[in-house]
């Protein structure tokens, strides 16, 4: 299959056509936000399964229900796929949510409501990896060729959802004042307790330590890869392949290192700094 074949383009933007429509898009377009809603924002393997487990945990206190009997893409839908408009009546507030849309084509709703938005960051050369073998399982997306060849669409953007730079960009400079809060993937693999009690205190949740630690053990890379409500087991391998690579694959910060040359390190260094040159916002890796 040819990329047009499976891309829908959307303000220029790819977005896989197995998991959006027209139909899905506009619905997100005309979606009305409530004030206590809740969106974890990120790009594509940034860690967005992972704010499908922990929201829902962190905003009902550790009740382990919907984690375990609702599959994460219905539990805390993307605001920009298929399922969206099939669920959103059974969401309870608040409601929890993901996208991986840029900041400037978040609806105007969203604007004016009071939502409250978690941006995910993560290592851009780890995303680049967990990306490429995604591409790999995922059945619907483009064959990524070879290390090198995806390397090169990612820098340029030709990937689904643009480029990562445009992305963090877009979501660091918003009005959003203290509606939006920051977290990195690193962040989380290092202290996932201390980014739950950052996450509970944003959210106005005030867990006790028994309840962070419980979370923090639901939450985690061995006991999500076991949950069928989160693995993708669920999905037909026709669409998702876990033979050849499995959705929550290593889990781990700085696998780049075990996938780049050092030509590819110092080219998409080159990229990415020169992309970024200027910024106000610091990253917190070294790039
Ligand atoms: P890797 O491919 O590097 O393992 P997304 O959900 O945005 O598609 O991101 C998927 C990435 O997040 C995968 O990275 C996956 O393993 C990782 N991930 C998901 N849950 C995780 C967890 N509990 N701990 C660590 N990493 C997790």
């Amino acid at each position: 299959m040819s990329s047009e074949d499976m891309y829908l383009l959307y303000h220029g933007l790819r977005v896989p056509k197995e998991t959006h429509s027209l139909e899905s898009l506009k619905f997100a377009e005309d979606f009305t936000f409530k004030d206590d809603d809740v969106v974890a924002v990120t790009y594509p393997k940034a860690g967005t399964i992972w704010m499908q487990e922990i929201l829902p945990l962190v905003l009902n206190g550790g009740d382990l229900k919907p984690i375990q009997s609702i599959p994460n893409w219905d539990r805390v839908p993307w605001l920009e796929e298929k399922r969206l408009s099939v669920v959103v009546d059974q969401l309870e507030s608040p409601r929890a949510m993901v996208t991986h849309f840029p900041y400037h084509l978040m609806p105007p709703s969203f604007h004016t409501s009071k939502a409250k938005v978690i941006y995910v960051m993560r290592n851009p050369k780890d995303i680049m990896v967990s990306s490429y073998f995604f591409h790999q399982m995922a059945v619907f997306l483009e064959d990524p060729g070879t290390f090198d060849e995806f390397m090169e669409k990612f820098l340029e953007g030709r990937v689904m959802f643009g480029k990562w730079t445009d992305h963090v960009k877009g979501w660091r400079h918003t009005d959003l004042g203290d509606r939006i809060m920051y977290i990195t993937y690193e962040e989380m693999v290092q202290d996932l307790p201390a980014a739950l009690r950052r996450i509970s205190d944003f959210l106005d949740r005030n867990l006790s330590e028994e309840a962070i630690q419980k979370i923090a053990e639901y939450c985690s890379f061995k006991t999500m890869k076991s949950n069928n409500m989160s693995n993708f087991s669920l999905v037909p391998k026709i669409y998702m392949d876990s033979d050849k690579s499995p959705f929550l694959r290593k889990g781990v910060a700085g696998d780049w290192k075990n996938h780049f040359s050092s030509e590819q390190l110092a080219r998409c260094t080159s990229v990415i700094r020169k992309e970024l040159e200027g910024e106000s916002f610091s990253l917190p890796w070294s790039l």
